[in-house]
């Protein structure tokens, strides 16, 4: 009999293993759930990945480098009259050239674009003077002055208080230049100028040696008067009858250390007093034992004297 088609099974299994090929029909509907499932794994975990996909802050140990001052020659700045200053004439603007190449094309390059070679890894990057907006202080006389003066630190540009004002006026109005209508000053800010930075008062920039090369000159400067007292100390050995003698060896951790404290702090130590005063101060830093401040009168005397004549 035939079967109506009302009765027809709705999943014909003799059929399937006829033609095994339909089977892939069926199952693409479990490729679809799957595909589901996947995708919605990977929007519950949008954040996590968002987050991954962002370069972590490299927190750089600040320990590592230990930021030194700058050398720096000494130098007079002369006077500058701001009202004359921060008017714009083709010498300032020449002599902004001369300063310019100097000391900025190397980031900002020759143009002023931003794209010198020393700015190319920097970020932000270095700021083209042609644009007009986005400018962190801004392109007002008042505002590129203080830029000048105190550096962008954070963003790489640096502090170029060391230029004289009159140089610094010549920068502002070539930067300036750059720009088809720079931003103007109010007649306020040009004033606040002179009232923040002295202009017409001119200054005086003292010489300055980073503390890393003041530490070697003063070392060397003192090799000498350390050999002799390592070279005196080293002598010392063995018992000596002179209870000064005796006592300095027994406290001292550091004898040289301690003879060129006193050395240098002579005037300090004419008197008993004077002596007891410095080395109750830090016995440890001078390199005798803290037991040095329990010695008596007596012992503190003939201590004094011992070390007042060594440390002459
Ligand atoms: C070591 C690279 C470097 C050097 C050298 C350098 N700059 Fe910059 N400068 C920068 C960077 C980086 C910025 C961008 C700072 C920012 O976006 O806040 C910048 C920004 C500026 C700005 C715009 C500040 C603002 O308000 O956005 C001025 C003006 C400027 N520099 C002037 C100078 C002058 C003039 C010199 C030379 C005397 C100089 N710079 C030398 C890196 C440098």
């Amino acid at each position: 009999m035939e079967q109506s088609p009302q009765f027809k099974e709705e999943m014909d299994f003799r059929d399937l293993l006829r033609a095994p090929g339909k089977l892939f029909g069926y199952s693409y509907i479990y490729f679809l759930l799957l595909l589901l499932g996947l995708g919605m794994l990977y929007a519950w975990n949008l954040n996590a990945i968002g987050k991954n996909s962002i370069v972590p802050l490299v927190l750089s140990d600040s320990s590592a480098f230990v930021k030194d001052i700058p050398l720096q020659s000494p130098s007079v700045l002369p006077p500058v009259d701001v009202q004359v200053a921060s008017k714009s004439t083709p010498e300032l603007i020449a002599r902004g050239r001369e300063v310019f190449k100097a000391n900025c094309i190397s980031c900002h390059g020759e143009d002023g674009l931003g794209d010198g070679p020393a700015g190319l890894t920097l970020n932000p990057r270095p700021r083209n003077f042609h644009q007009a907006g986005g400018w962190t202080n801004g392109a007002k006389i008042s505002e590129i002055y203080r830029t000048l003066q105190e550096g962008i630190v954070k963003n790489g540009m640096a502090s170029f208080s060391y230029l004289p004002p009159s140089d610094r006026f010549a920068l502002i109005h070539l930067i300036r230049s750059f720009q088809p209508a720079p931003p103007a000053d109010t007649e306020q800010e040009i004033a606040l100028l002179e009232t923040t930075y002295q202009l017409s008062k001119g200054s005086v920039i003292p010489a300055q040696i980073p503390v890393h090369d003041a530490i070697k000159h003063l070392v060397a400067e003192h090799a000498a008067a350390q050999d002799s007292l390592k070279a005196f100390v080293g002598s010392h050995t063995g018992q000596s009858p002179d209870p000064g003698t005796e006592l300095f060896r027994k406290l001292a951790v550091n004898p040289v250390r301690c003879l060129t404290a006193c050395r240098a702090r002579r005037d300090e130590i004419v008197s008993t007093e004077g002596f007891v005063r410095l080395v109750s101060s830090d016995p440890v830093a001078l390199g005798l034992r803290p037991s040095v401040l329990s010695l008596d009168q007596q012992e503190w005397s003939l201590l004094h004297a011992y070390v007042v004549a060594e440390a002459r």
